[in-house]
């Protein structure tokens, strides 16, 4: 899954694994979840995510890595904001066999939109799933529908670190669509109608 912050990449690439019964990963809650543990990795990352910058790649592709080469992975994967700078992914390109990214799917939203997503999103403390105070609010306020978990704001939800996310994204995240047409797997979605229907053409360019 590819595309700027904000765009729903979490939201879908949880609704595609589920379709298509296979695991997911997302960078993102990976460095998260090392920072709820506070282990060495997690502290690191938090350096770089409270500011909005990008993770060091020599530390990311590890992560990602060790990720994908556990077993549980068996037959295939979806993964969600990596790779993100062109060293991810030829790391990536090259630790699968030739042919071994099936797709691509680029997530295209309008800043503006992204903005207001960003600001009013709520994430679980348990499991990670993104609501969104407008959109799609959970059920009972403040509550997980799926595991009941808390929910809370992330730190770099606040508008000056978002600016910084979407910078940061054009300049070294947006050069892979250009990596990823060329070897013909890209295909780009309009994430901008609801997440039924932004997940049905997602839906459809996985066929
Ligand atoms: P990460 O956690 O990956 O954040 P991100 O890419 O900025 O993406 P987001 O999680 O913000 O957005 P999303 O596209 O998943 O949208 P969501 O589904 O939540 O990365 C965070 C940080 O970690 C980075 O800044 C960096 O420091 C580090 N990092 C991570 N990966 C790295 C890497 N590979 N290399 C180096 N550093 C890395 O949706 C957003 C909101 O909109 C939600 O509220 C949702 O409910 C709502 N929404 C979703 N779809 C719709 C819709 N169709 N209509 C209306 N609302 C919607
Ligand atoms: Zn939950």
């Amino acid at each position: 899954m590819l595309g700027p912050p904000g765009a729903g990449k979490g939201t879908q690439a949880a609704r595609i694994a589920d379709e298509l019964g296979v695991t997911r990963a997302a960078s993102g809650d990976l460095f998260r979840e090392n920072l709820r543990n506070e282990t060495e990795l997690g502290l690191l990352a938090k350096s770089y995510m409270d500011r909005g910058d990008l993770v060091p790649d020599n530390v990311t592709i590890r992560l990602v890595m060790s990720w994908i080469s556990a077993p549980q992975q068996g037959d295939g994967f979806v993964l969600d904001g990596f790779p993100r700078t062109l060293p991810q992914a030829e790391a990536l390109d090259s630790a699968l066999e030739p042919g071994g990214i099936d797709r691509v799917l680029y997530v295209n939203v309008a800043e503006d939109e992204l903005v207001k997503r960003l600001a009013g999103r709520f994430i679980c403390r348990g499991c990670q799933a993104p609501y969104h105070a407008i959109a799609s609010p959970p059920k009972e306020e403040g509550k997980c529908d799926d595991c009941g978990g808390e929910l809370y704001q992330r730190d770099d939800d606040k508008a000056e670190v978002v600016k910084n996310r979407l910078d940061v994204y054009f300049e070294e995240t947006e050069p892979l669509v250009g990596h990823y047409s060329r070897s013909g797997v890209l295909r780009e979605i309009n994430g901008e109608g609801t997440v039924d229907a932004v997940g049905a053409l997602l839906v459809e360019a996985l066929r």
